[in-house]
């Protein structure tokens, strides 16, 4: 285990920060990192019904590390955002409580916004606090004739267009579109191999 003296850094720009593709051996770090962060009702958000039983979108599951701990985790999704607007949804996004306030979040969001600009994706849809992620381009405007598969506060309704103009005149309910997910491994299995590696 590498130890990562916290107060020899001031922001993730000089923290031994790392961002990478998640990998199989990251999956119950990341659980127990959205456990403590939503806890058990994160499975009940209107967004998960667009996650629950796919895969994330190639490329864009993403893991803060510093040393060999994870610390924060970030995946988007394939939506149709009415018809003719593939897009993605971008969540849930979180950082370890011990790590958080260092800028780590939004270099995640910024990371996964680049490497979707990369593979092609034109527009990202969220829910989450405005006042959060409208420093980082997101605003309700551009959601305006959508709709999400379930209640949402109408604030917390985001999106960004990476190309502009993509979203315009989207209209309709959001519909997952991503691969269907394989059988999830139970932790169980995966704790042994996380040790392994
Ligand atoms: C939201 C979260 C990912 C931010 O991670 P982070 O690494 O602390 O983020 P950053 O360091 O980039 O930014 C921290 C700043 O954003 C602010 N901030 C964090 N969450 C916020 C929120 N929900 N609304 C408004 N501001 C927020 C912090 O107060 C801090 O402000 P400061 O720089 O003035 O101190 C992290 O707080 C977290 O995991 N929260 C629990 C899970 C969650 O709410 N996820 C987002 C779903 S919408």
């Amino acid at each position: 285990m590498t130890y990562v003296c916290m107060n020899d850094f001031r922001d993730a720009a000089t923290l031994p920060l790392a961002i990478r593709d998640e990998s199989i051996i990251d999956i119950a770090a990341r659980e127990r990192l959205l456990d403590a962060a939503f806890g058990a009702a994160r499975f009940a958000k209107t967004c998960e019904r667009l996650r629950e039983g796919r895969a994330p979108a190639q490329g864009l599951a993403l893991a803060a590390t510093l040393g060999d701990e994870l610390v924060g985790t970030i995946r988007f999704w394939h939506i149709q955002a009415g018809a003719g607007h593939a897009a993605l949804l971008l969540g849930p996004v979180a950082v370890d409580a011990r790590h958080r306030s260092l800028g780590i979040g939004r270099k995640l969001i910024a990371d996964g916004l680049f490497r979707a600009v990369q593979r092609g994706h034109k527009a990202v849809i969220l829910v989450g606090d405005a006042a959060y992620y409208n420093q980082l381009g997101f605003s309700r405007v551009v959601t305006r004739g959508l709709s999400l598969p379930g209640p949402v506060e109408d604030e917390r309704f985001l999106g960004l267009e990476l190309d502009p103009g993509a979203l315009s005149g989207a209209t309709g309910l959001i519909m997952p579109t991503g691969v269907r997910a394989p059988r999830a491994i139970p932790h169980t299995q995966v704790e042994p191999l996380r040790r392994a590696a």
